[in-house]
């Protein structure tokens, strides 16, 4: 087990000083700039390891500028008044339910409640004269035929993901920059992303001819501040968080005299994003019922809000988030912005804690509520865009699509158009694998189910005979010569002549089994099960005191070491299972033997050790597959 690490390979580090038990490193890589007037060649790497007074080290770079030790650690809250945390479980709805929907905040607000406050009629000639097109492309509008013939609703994808870096943020990040000064451009930008606004920022500089500096979580993946950094800028890989490198960028802003650039929390990004407005109600040739928009911290939704509410206010502007990152949902809801306590990274484009504040002032005014989908609805979305455009999605790229189809469903919408905005194509190769896996699930056509069968003589074949004509594409069965009953697990696809099973054909064939007394379990919707347990079968053993946890580690070295530093040998590790899926933390499902005397003890070490924690005890698949 010691061997696994958790880390990406690549990860130059070649020392790093771990003070206290805070980790916390920073690795610069600086390459040669794109003006000429910088140096050509690249300079050579070289890490030293520094280490400031209060717990932080570094670990920068010879012989180019060493970033001086910091005297104090980064601060990573703000002045503002603390938000109330929630959990993503707190609001929870139906896929496709129109939920999240506004109060009539700002609606109804007088000129004088607005003083001060840009309005969208601001925003819109805003817009108009936005320069994005010095970078963006204007990108086409397409008719997605497959998915509009199968839903019944004409579908148009807004292809953001053919802009140069492969996402809408450049729109917003170009827009910002393009209005500082000479001398703010003199003096350089930075900004904080472990994403497409990183890309945006980059290729804005270079255009722009500015120096740029990108903070970057150490967890970062290679392949996305390598294209960073091939795009001219510097990239500086800190902090283990998204909060502690953007707590970093804004005190190197104030240090260094450079341009904080925001993600989306800013007019001049918002107005920059609401080009892709602009150009959908120029595009669109027929009367449109509703925009589906991805949101993360809310920039593109309230760009795009802003502009076609005040020129089409029929149109239902309607945003899409995952159900495990509601932030927008949640804050729309509660009518205050809130801070969710944990966030899913699988759509990572949007896995966002707490939406901006002039983004949220804007959706509270403008949009029509938000649509929540399932990460298997994603991943079916990203398979129909393949079928559609022979094009990958990234999971916050075909948010929208998923959003948009789950909500005709529901809402049994025929003959209408409706436009979903594909907002990026940077997926981690990766987690195509967790993708394909997925999407069959997220589409309905694969089902995963659990059978008791008697340990005897002529019950597979029994087995077979009452599973009838859906295909098995994944069996797993192991004897256990101790028990009278064995328990297969199993995938399964059925095609019927549209393409689809029907929950009442899978109800039926679980009845067919339960009718011969073959015990079974339909976990098709079970994260669990997908995640981890379907690969662990055969493992079943009646283990004392264990407890199921899913943790989920930091990517990166020493992540493993400091999980087992906590808990080992004090409690014996009973199971443990990692299956790389391309998210930012490392998903660990983990088999504990504690005796409840000591589950005090254990708690207060499950928080010491600051890993995202989930107890799994009470998931009604572990007892089944497991013990
Ligand atoms: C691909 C993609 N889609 C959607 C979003 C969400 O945008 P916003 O944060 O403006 O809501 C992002 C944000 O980075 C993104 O990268």
């Amino acid at each position: 087990m010691e061997a696994l690490t958790f880390a990406h390979s690549h990860v130059p580090l070649q020392h790093f000083a771990r003070v206290n038990s805070s980790h916390f490193f920073i690795k610069t890589q600086v390459e040669s700039q794109h003006k000429q007037k910088q140096e050509k060649k690249k300079k050579k790497t070289t890490f030293v390891a520094t280490t400031s007074t209060k717990g932080t080290a570094e670990v920068s770079e010879k012989p180019s500028t060493v970033l001086t030790s910091r005297e104090k650690p980064l601060k990573t809250s703000s002045s503002t008044p603390p938000l109330k945390k929630l959990s993503t479980e707190s609001l929870q709805y139906e896929s496709g339910y129109l939920g999240g929907v506004p109060d009539q905040f700002l609606r109804d607000a007088t000129d004088d409640e607005r003083e001060g406050i840009p309005n969208a009629m601001t925003y819109l000639t805003n817009i108009l004269s936005s320069k994005v097109y010095d970078v963006a492309i204007e990108s086409p509008l397409q008719y997605a035929a497959k998915l509009s013939e199968r839903i019944g609703v004409n579908v148009l994808l807004k292809r953001e993901d053919l802009q140069p870096v492969f996402s809408f943020k450049l729109r917003g990040a170009y827009n910002m920059m393009a209005k500082l000064s000479g001398d703010q451009l003199e003096r350089g930008v930075i900004c904080s992303s472990a994403g497409n606004h990183a890309q945006g920022v980059a290729l804005a500089a270079q255009r722009l001819g500015c120096d740029a500096v990108i903070a970057m979580p150490v967890t970062t993946p290679e392949i996305k501040w390598k294209s960073v950094k091939r795009l001219g800028a510097k990239v500086v890989l800190v902090g283990d968080s998204y909060d502690e490198a953007q707590a970093y960028a804004k005190q190197r802003a104030e240090e260094e005299g450079r341009t904080f650039i925001p993600p989306f929390d800013h007019p001049d990004v918002i107005i920059g994003q609401g080009t892709v407005g602009m150009e959908i109600v120029r595009q669109a040739e027929e009367p449109l019922h509703a925009i589906f928009v991805p949101v993360g911290g809310g920039g593109l939704i309230a760009g795009i809000a802003a502009y076609v509410k005040l020129v089409c206010p029929q149109v239902k502007i309607i945003g899409v988030e995952p159900s495990d990152a509601n932030a927008m949902a949640l804050s729309l809801h509660h009518g205050q912005r809130i801070m969710l306590d944990q966030v899913g990274g699988f759509a990572d484009g949007v896995a966002v804690k707490v939406v901006g504040e002039e983004t949220f002032r804007l959706c509270r005014e403008l949009i029509d509520g938000v649509v929540l989908v399932s990460r298997d609805a994603i991943c079916a979305s990203i398979k129909d865009m393949f079928e559609e455009k022979r094009s990958i999605l990234e999971p916050a790229g075909a948010l929208a699509l998923a959003g948009a189809e789950a909500y005709c469903k529901y809402y049994g919408l025929k003959g209408e158009t409706v436009v979903a905005i594909t907002s990026g194509a940077n997926m981690n190769f990766d987690r195509l694998r967790l993708v394909t896996e997925l999407a069959d699930v997220g589409r309905k056509r694969e089902a995963v189910l659990a059978t008791h069968m008697p340990e005897e003589p002529g019950s597979f074949k029994q087995f077979c005979e009452l599973i009838g004509p859906m295909n098995i594409t994944e069996f797993k069965y192991r004897y256990d010569a101790s028990k009278k009953e064995a328990l297969v697990l199993y995938r399964q696809v059925l095609l019927n002549f549209v393409g689809l099973h029907t929950v009442s054909e899978l109800a039926a064939m679980v009845n067919r089994m339960e009718s011969c007394q073959l015990r079974t379990m339909n976990l098709t919707t079970n994260d669990l099960v997908k995640d981890h347990l379907r690969h662990l079968m055969g493992g079943r053993s009646n283990v004392q005191n264990e407890l199921l946890c899913r943790f989920v580690f930091p990517e990166r070295p020493g992540a493993l070491v400091k999980f087992l530093d906590t808990f080992s040998p004090r409690w014996n590790i009973t199971l443990f299972h990692y299956r790389a899926q391309g998210e930012t933390g490392a998903n660990v499902l983990v088999g504990i033997q504690v005796p409840s005397s000591e589950m005090d003890e254990f708690r207060g070490c499950v928080d010491s050790l600051g890993y995202e924690y989930t107890d799994e005890m009470s998931n009604a698949a572990f007892r089944l597959l497991m013990q």
